[in-house]
């Protein structure tokens, strides 16, 4: 492999997988700066009110201890575009779990240590936290997450479905849930004696972070590096900036001191974010032939009182399926609660668990196969824009997907396949995800000794993204991949955007993509020896990327999983999950199978043990360590495959892909739910799946179905 050009498509290793599994990979705060301290942060114990006084004395006295910040005596710092990010800069605590003060000693024992020692008054005002689909306080956003408009609407919607021959009107309930990646939100932070600021953090994209700290420190963009080399996940939750780089940087420059911290697992749910809940109403009005006439899906959700942010839940059904008459919309309820942000899949992830439980309960009212409901309402162009797909392979993917499964051997009764206490069944459900792009830039040099540097800010957070990133800039520049470095993970690098929205390997390597192809060209008529410091060129893909397309670009795909219900445990176990994609060229096999495996598992951890809760009466999640928020684990599922369609669509970018990283996770819950309710005959319309619930449902069971 090494001699030959390192082409896309080729399943390489992942470039810094040596140094991950030998230990060596440095993370945010394993960055051992000589002198450096430690911070813990102190966290509001009200749901709403503000801080009346902070005695610090004991937590001073304590050995070790050298600081404790609060808000009368943090740095005073410019208003950040997001205002979960101002820290320590007044009284107020809008929920519990704030930050409120943050110590800061020579070790991290006895930074926690100092922490336990403060002591808070509060002022504690009457909290409001529950969120329910008929609150009156709920609006609908101009706008929700992603500029998406809050309500969308085509034809007579309420007329088309009261008029439709076979009708669908369910409601489903996700609750929050929570990123929960490996490596918390860390970062290592410290001021040079020239007054720059220095940080390594643990984020999705630090070319933000850097303009997050220039703005709120007062400092030119040029005074400030971040950082991040390596990423221990996101998973969304670390898109932004978030309040452990401005704490770290805060009492560096208060103590003089280089300064790590590691936001506590159990601070996490309340401080980086969480996917909001969201109260789903779907109302599918079809003909008796299956095909939609009316498609309502109208989401309820919440948002903290310090940013409005609008899981953008009924998006996918602007997209999916055939539908004259439409309504999508969001309400949003402002509550006392922890401000909630990106997770894998924003919007799509809960509202196609919705749309995707609703087709199937539509396929069981119609007598229709669930696959071929699918593929009669599948569409040429985007239902709310009336723009051309780039490309849609929907049905291939349910058909590629059908076929690998077994489908057809199906039998559709509900309730019908028992082992002793197991019953068994299958379902399925679509997926999408939309094609996101942003300008970025690169610079690619040839050096005298054959070799080429490629240089660009993008993160790679676990992804593979250095490796294909090399891939691309190989094949641009005809070169074996071990000739080409790959320099990311700094702000001092070309400016670049986060790894997010499945939009890194795209917006990245397009600008890699371009320098390495000027870089080949000047070298295919260059004559004679290099330069002492090589050739370079660069490339901004600003007014290229990011211009409108007169097509609507997604990828799709299609999830099939077979459960086994024990009817005596209540546990579901799932035997079977298999997705098929089509996002556009896959540019890795191995790292991009790796990523559609690890949305699906996501998808498994949101069908069957993944929830948070919010308790009314302190007004923060109760589930806040990896104890209580299970994640799945080997033996919730016996195998999971993930499988794809190689599209060749000339309206995406010069790279070709459609972006990976969260279609996995889209509909997989609605095919596990859908294949639950095959298994016994019961539908159950909130998430996760636990036993105690499942037992509930099996109990309601009608008896015609057989007892458990
Ligand atoms: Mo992803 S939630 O777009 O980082």
């Amino acid at each position: 492999m090494a001699d030959a050009p390192a082409a896309l498509g080729a399943p390489l290793i992942r470039r810094e997988g040596l140094e991950k599994v030998t230990g060596r990979a440095r993370y945010a705060v394993e960055h051992r700066l000589p002198g450096s301290a430690h911070a813990w942060p102190v966290t509001a114990r009200v749901a709403s009110g503000r801080v009346l006084r902070v005695d610090a004395s004991a937590a001073l006295a304590a050995p070790g201890v050298l600081a404790v910040l609060t808000h009368e005596n943090a740095p005073r710092l410019a208003e950040p575009d997001d205002p979960t990010l101002a820290v320590l800069q007044d009284a107020h605590v809008p929920h519990r779990g704030w930050v409120v003060a943050l110590v800061v000693a020579e070790t991290l024992e006895a930074a926690r240590e100092g922490a336990g020692a403060v002591d808070v008054e509060y002022l504690a005002e009457d909290h409001d936290v529950l969120l329910t689909p008929d609150r009156p306080d709920a609006y609908v956003p101009e706008k929700a997450n992603g500029g998406h408009p809050g309500l969308r609407e085509h034809g007579d919607p309420d007329g088309a479905f009261a008029s439709a021959p076979v009708r669908v009107d369910t409601a489903y309930r996700v609750p929050p849930l929570h990123n929960h990646p490996m490596e918390p939100h860390a970062s290592t932070a410290r001021w040079t004696d020239d007054g720059r600021l220095e940080a390594y953090c643990s984020s999705q994209g630090t070319t933000k972070v850097r303009q997050t700290l220039a703005t709120m420190f007062g400092l030119p963009e040029e005074s400030v590096t971040v950082r991040a080399e390596h990423v221990g996940g996101g998973f969304g939750s670390k898109g932004t900036p978030r309040p452990d780089v401005v704490l770290a940087s805060m009492a560096a420059l208060h103590t003089g001191r280089p300064v790590a911290l590691a936001l506590p697992r159990r601070d996490l749910p309340q401080l980086v974010g969480h996917r909001a809940p969201t109260l789903h109403r779907v109302r599918l009005g079809a003909d008796s032939d299956g095909r939609i006439r009316s498609l309502v899906h109208e989401v309820t959700t919440h948002t903290s009182r310090v940013r409005e942010f609008v899981e953008q839940a009924a998006v996918p059904g602007r997209t999916m399926y055939t539908s004259p008459h439409s309504r999508t919309v969001h309400r949003v309820a402002r509550l006392d609660v922890a401000t909630p942000s990106w997770m894998r899949a924003p919007g799509e992830t809960p509202g196609m668990y919705a749309l995707e439980s609703a087709m199937d309960e539509l396929a069981e009212a119609l007598g229709m196969d669930p696959v071929e409901l699918r593929v009669v309402n599948d569409c040429r162009t985007e239902p709310d824009t009336g723009k051309p797909f780039s490309s849609r392979h929907l049905v291939e993917c349910l058909r590629e997907g059908a076929r690998r499964f077994g489908w057809a051997e199906r039998d559709p009764r509900p309730g019908a396949r028992r082992a002793g206490q197991v019953l068994t069944g299958t379902g399925v459900a679509s997926a999408t995800y939309p094609v996101l792009v942003s300008p970025s830039t690169a610079s690619a040099r040839a050096l005298p000794d054959g070799t080429f540097v490629v240089r660009t800010n993008a993160t790679d957070i676990g992804t593979g993204a250095r490796t294909v990133l090399g891939q691309v800039a190989a094949e641009a520049l005809g070169a074996a991949g071990d000739r080409v470095r790959m320099e990311i993970g700094d702000s001092d690098l070309p400016s670049a955007p986060l790894a997010g929205g499945s939009s890194g390997t795209a917006s990245w390597g397009w600008a890699v993509h371009e320098a390495c192809t000027r870089l080949a060209r000047r070298l295919a008529v260059h004559r004679g020896p290099l330069p002492q410091d090589g050739l370079e060129e660069h490339a901004d893909t600003a007014g290229t990327a990011d211009a409108e397309s007169d097509h609507a670009r997604h990828a799709f795909g299609a999830h099939f999983a077979e459960v086994g219900v024990d009817t005596v445990t209540g546990e579901v176990r799932v035997n079977r999950l298999l997705g098929v994609y089509a996002a556009g060229r896959i540019l890795n096999p191995r790292t991009a199978r790796s990523q559609f495996v690890g949305g699906m598992v996501m998808g498994l951890g949101m069908a069957l043990t993944e929830g948070s809760t919010v308790d009314p009466a302190f007004g923060d999640f109760a589930e806040r360590d990896l104890a209580a928020y299970h994640v799945p684990v080997n033996a919730d599922v016996l195998s999971v495959e993930a499988h794809w369609i190689e599209e060749d669509d000339p309206h995406l970018n010069p790279v070709g892909g459609k972006g990976i990283g969260e279609i996995g996770i889209v509909g997989t819950a609605a095919a596990v739910g859908n294949a639950f309710h095959h298994a016994v005959g019961v539908r159950m319309r909130e998430l996760p799946l636990t036993p105690d619930r499942v037992l509930d449902a099996l109990a309601r069971r009608s008896p015609e179905r057989g007892r458990a």
